[in-house]
This record gives structure tokens, sequence and C-alpha cells, in this order.
């Protein structure tokens, strides 16, 4: 059967017709979603922001921010790619909320240190909620959830699953980067996911599930008053410890609430003054809680040389602290969690405030599985 030139063209004209239609809402279909978040953006009273109001402390943030690790420490160059970038860069940050984990093989072209955008998201919002409110799953399994702390617990967890981590191992193959990886804070408050010794049992202190919004607390709250205000520690800065006016100074703003008299001691590098419950380092004496935790922690490592991880066969770490690279043997199950463990609470940094008992019984047990022996008669209970 032949088609006559008429049917051709109605065909074609058909043909023609679905072709725009559908071109029509491709077209649609791309714009809509910007065109939406476009017309948001552009109903903002962006003066709220960018201007003398003072509707948002905006110029007082910018100036902790300025000064914190957020901003400063500058690792986002150095660790992009292999999933490093879903808490070291801005643009990895919000594309994993957005697409879930990112390919392996991805990294981010021109990487930003996390910024403002990465915690808020003011151009659509309007305001400074947190992209993050809910809780975060970690590595092992367990739960992290404490208001406005999910966003800090997001990125400032352990990288996997301590019982599958700690393994014996070639020495050789052994690295200085192994461990829990720097920021393993929200885990230590939920007081999980350090190596845990069969036959024990662990448990919280208080801080665990005393403390409203948890980092956010401690970490932000500014003193009040006249005096009170630097951008050096509370707020943006994120820091807890930081030079005021020439002097090491710690932020107790966050604390007060809980612990009305709470100071700081007169060492050098100071401390919060609240004493242990006990002489947890057995040194003879019941100092601040941060300095027993210290005392633990050298028992381990110390710059005289004498720590149980510089006396194993051969050494873990030099005398002069740092680590030993060994080339043949094998380190055994003890050995490397003996070391995961110690990184796991010299890296959290709060030296126990965190969660003072989850802190002392690991680097009880840790020291305990070292030196047969070892008093264990204050690890809490
Ligand atoms: C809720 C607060 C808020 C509102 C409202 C707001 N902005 Fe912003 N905007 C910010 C913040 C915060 C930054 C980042 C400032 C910084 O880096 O210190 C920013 C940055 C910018 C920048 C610099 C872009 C960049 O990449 O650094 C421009 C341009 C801008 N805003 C335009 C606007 C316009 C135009 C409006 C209104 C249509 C608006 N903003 C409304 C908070 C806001
Ligand atoms: C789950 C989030 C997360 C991932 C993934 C991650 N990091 Fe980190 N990293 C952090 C946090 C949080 C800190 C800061 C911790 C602190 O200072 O308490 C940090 C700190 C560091 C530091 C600074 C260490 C120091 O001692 O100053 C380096 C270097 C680093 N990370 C490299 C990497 C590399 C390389 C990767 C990928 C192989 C990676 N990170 C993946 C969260 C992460
Ligand atoms: C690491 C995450 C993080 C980054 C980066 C960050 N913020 Fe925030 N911001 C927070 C948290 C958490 C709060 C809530 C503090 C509270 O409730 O005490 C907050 C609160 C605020 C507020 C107060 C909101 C209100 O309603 O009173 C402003 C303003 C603000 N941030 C601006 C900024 C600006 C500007 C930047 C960049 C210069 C920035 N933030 C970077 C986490 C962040
Ligand atoms: C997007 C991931 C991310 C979020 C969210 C985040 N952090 Fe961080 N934080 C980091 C990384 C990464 C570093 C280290 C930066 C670097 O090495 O370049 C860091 C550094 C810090 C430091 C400085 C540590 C040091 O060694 O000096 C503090 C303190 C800190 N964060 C506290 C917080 C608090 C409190 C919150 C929640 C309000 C928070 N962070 C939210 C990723 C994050
Ligand atoms: C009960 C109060 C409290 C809570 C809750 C808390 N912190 Fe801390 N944090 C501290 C104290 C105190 C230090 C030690 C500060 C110092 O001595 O420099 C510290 C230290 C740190 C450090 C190391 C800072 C540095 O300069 O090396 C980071 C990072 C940190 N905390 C992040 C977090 C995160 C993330 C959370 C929530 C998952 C959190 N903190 C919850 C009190 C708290
Ligand atoms: C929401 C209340 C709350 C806040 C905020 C709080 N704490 Fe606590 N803290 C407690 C409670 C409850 C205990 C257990 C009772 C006690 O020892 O006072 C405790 C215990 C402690 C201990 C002793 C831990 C031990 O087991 O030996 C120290 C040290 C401590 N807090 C320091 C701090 C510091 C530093 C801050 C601020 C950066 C802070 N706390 C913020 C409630 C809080």
């Amino acid at each position: 059967m032949s088609i006559s030139g008429k049917q051709t063209l109605l065909v074609l004209g058909i043909a023609g017709a679905l072709v725009a239609v559908i071109a029509a809402i491709i077209i649609v279909g791309a714009c809509a979603p910007k065109s939406d978040s476009l017309t948001a953006f552009m109903s903002l009273d962006c003066t709220q922001c960018h201007s003398g109001s003072d509707a948002f402390p905006v110029k007082g943030a910018r100036a902790g921010y300025a000064i914190s690790g957020h901003a400063t420490l500058g690792n986002s160059f150095y660790s992009n790619g292999i999933g490093c970038q879903v808490c070291h860069t801005h643009e990895g940050f919000v594309a994993s909320l957005k697409n879930g984990p990112p390919d392996p093989k991805a990294f981010v072209d021109t990487p930003s240190q996390p910024g403002c955008f990465t915690c808020h998201d003011p151009h659509a919002t309007g305001d400074f909620s947190l992209r993050v409110n809910a809780a975060i799953k970690l590595e092992n399994g367990k739960s992290f959830d404490a208001g406005k702390g999910d966003l800090c617990a997001a990125c400032h967890r352990v990288r996997g699953d301590a019982t599958k981590t700690v393994q014996p191992i070639d020495a050789a193959k052994f690295s200085p980067n192994f461990g829990p990886h720097h920021g393993p804070q929200a885990d230590m408050l939920a007081g999980t996911n350090a190596f845990e010794y069969q036959g024990k049992s662990y448990s919280n202190a208080a801080h665990t599930a005393a403390v409203k919004d948890s980092c956010v607390t401690c970490h932000m709250t500014l003193p009040e008053g006249r005096y009170g205000l630097t951008p050096a520690i509370g707020s943006h800065s994120f820091n807890i410890k930081g030079v005021v006016h020439g002097h090491e100074t710690l932020n107790t703003a966050g604390c007060q609430a809980c612990h009305t008299n709470i100071g700081q001691s007169k060492d050098e590098e100071p401390v919060f003054d609240k004493l242990a419950e006990a002489d947890y380092d057995q040194d003879g004496a019941v100092e601040p809680l941060q300095t027993e935790v210290r005392g633990l922690l050298d028992m381990l490592v110390n710059k005289k040389g004498t720590g149980l991880l510089q006396k194993v066969s051969p050494p873990m770490y030099k005398p002069d602290g740092s680590w030993n690279p060994v080339r043949s043997g094998t380190r055994s199950l003890k050995e490397v969690a003996a070391v995961y463990n110690y990184k796991y609470v010299l890296e959290d940094g709060s030296f126990g405030v965190h969660n003072a008992t989850y802190a002392i019984q690991i680097l009880y047990d840790t020291i305990a599985s070292l030196k047969p022996g070892f008093d264990v008669s204050k690890r809490p209970d």
C-alpha cells in the first residue's frame, strides 16, 4: 500500500506536534524547580542579612567563624575524594545530604572548607536553621541523637566499626594513620565504638544524656554581659579554649547552668578545675578530671619514653612520642587495640569531659591488657 503525500504530511504533522510537546515538557521540567527556588530566593528580604539590620547576628558569627578550625585548618583540598569530601568539603557534605554517599572515584573540583552554607542554607530558607535535624547513625550501627548536636555528629564521628577495624596486621602495613580518624567525638559522647574488651561492661557519664543540644551547648554558648564577648571562644569559633586578651581562656558559659562555680586551673595549659571522682592515674592526688585523663594517656605514650606503647617490642612509638615505623613481624590484636584506644581518647580532644566514665573504662582496660597486675580497683562502673 502506498502512502499519499497528504497522509505523509499528516503523519509528519502529528510527529512534529509530539516532539514539540515533549520538548516543552522537558524544558518546563528542567526549569520549573529552578525558577521556583529563584522565585523563593528573590522574595527574601536581603537586608535582613546584608545590611546594618540586626535581624540575625551575621557579622559576629562571621568574626568567630573566621578564626575557627573549620575556616583555618585547611584540609579540604587534601582530604578530597574517596569519601573524605563528605566531611572535609562544603560541596561534598551538601551533595551527600541530597544524594547519599559519593561515587568512590568522585572528588570535588575546587573544594572549600565547611562554611556558612554547609551548616545553614540561608538563601533557600531565609534564616539560619540547620541543614541536619535528625539522629545520626554511627558506623557501628549505634545512633547519636542530641538536638542541634546532630549536625556536628554528622562529621565528628568514627569512620569505621572498631570490631572490624581492629585486627592483627603485618607490622610493615601498620600505618601511622591507623585509628578511628581524628574526630571520634559523637561516638565518645554516645559511649560506643572504642575497642571494647570481652567480659567488661561499659557505661556513660552524665553528659551523654543530660546536655540538651550536646556539642552546641558546651561549644557555642557565649558568656553573658559586657565583658563576655570575644570571637575567640564560644559561638562560631566552636572553641572551648582560646586566647582572650593574651591569656589561654576556657569558656565556662556552657557549663554554668549545671556547674555554677566551675572555673579554670592555674596551669600554663589550663584545664577545667572540676575534680575527678578518684585518683584515676594513681599518682597520689585527686586532680581535675582532664589532668587525670592526661595522666592515664601518659601511661601509654609520654615524652620520657616510658609509656607502655613505647616499651612493647618492637616499640609502637619512639621515645619522643612519635610513631615508630617497623618493617617486619606482626602486630597482635592486643597491640592494635591499644593503639586504637589510645588514639580514640587522645583525638577526642576533651580529655574526659565528653564522657568521663567511658573514656576511663577504655583506658583502664587498655592499660591492664598491656600491664598485668595494673590496679583496676578505681575503674568506674
Ligand atoms: C537569612 C540570611 C540571608 C538572606 C535573607 C540573604 N542572604 Fe545572601 N548571604 C547570606 C550569608 C550568610 C552569606 C555568606 C556570607 C559570608 O560568607 O560571610 C551570603 C552571601 C551572599 C552573596 C555572596 C555570595 C558568595 O558566594 O559569597 C550574595 C551575592 C548574596 N548573599 C546575595 C543575596 C541576595 C541578593 C539576597 C536577597 C535576594 C540575599 N543574599 C539574602 C545570608 C543571607
Ligand atoms: C566522617 C567524617 C570524616 C571523613 C569521611 C574524613 N574525615 Fe578527616 N576529619 C574529620 C574531622 C571531624 C576532623 C577534625 C577532628 C578534630 O580536630 O577533632 C578531621 C581531621 C582530619 C585531619 C587533620 C588531622 C590532624 O591531626 O590535624 C586530616 C589530615 C584528615 N582529617 C584527613 C582525612 C582524609 C585523608 C580522609 C579520607 C581518606 C578523611 N579525613 C575523611 C572528619 C572526617
Ligand atoms: C559547623 C556548622 C556551622 C557553620 C560553619 C556556621 N554555623 Fe551558624 N550556627 C550553627 C549552629 C549549630 C547554630 C545554632 C547555635 C545555637 O543555637 O546556639 C548557628 C547559629 C547561627 C546564627 C544565629 C541564628 C539565630 O537565629 O539566632 C547565625 C546568624 C549564624 N549561625 C550565621 C552563620 C554565618 C554567617 C556563618 C558563616 C560565617 C555560619 N553561621 C557558619 C552552625 C554553623
Ligand atoms: C561538614 C562537616 C562538619 C560539621 C557539620 C561540623 N564539623 Fe567541626 N570540623 C570538621 C572538619 C573537617 C574539621 C577539621 C577541618 C580541617 O582539618 O580542615 C573540623 C574542626 C572542628 C574543630 C576544631 C578542632 C581542632 O582540632 O582545632 C572544632 C572545635 C569543631 N570542628 C567543632 C564542631 C562543632 C561544635 C560542630 C557543630 C556545631 C561542628 N564542628 C560541625 C567538620 C565538620
Ligand atoms: C559537656 C560539654 C561538652 C559537650 C557536650 C561536647 N563537648 Fe567537645 N569539648 C568539651 C571540652 C571541655 C573540650 C576540651 C577543650 C579544651 O580543653 O581545649 C572539648 C573538646 C572538643 C574538641 C577538640 C577541640 C580542640 O581544639 O582540639 C572537639 C573537636 C569537640 N570537643 C567537638 C565536640 C562535638 C562534635 C561534640 C558533640 C558530638 C562535643 N564536642 C560535645 C566540652 C564538650
Ligand atoms: C546539662 C547539665 C550539664 C552541663 C551543661 C555540663 N555538665 Fe558537667 N556534669 C553534669 C552532671 C549531672 C555531672 C555528674 C555529677 C557531677 O559530677 O557533678 C557532670 C559531671 C562533670 C564532670 C565530672 C565527670 C566525672 O565523672 O568525673 C566534669 C569534669 C564536668 N562535668 C565538666 C563539665 C564542663 C567543663 C562543662 C562545660 C564545658 C560541663 N560539664 C557542662 C551536667 C552538666
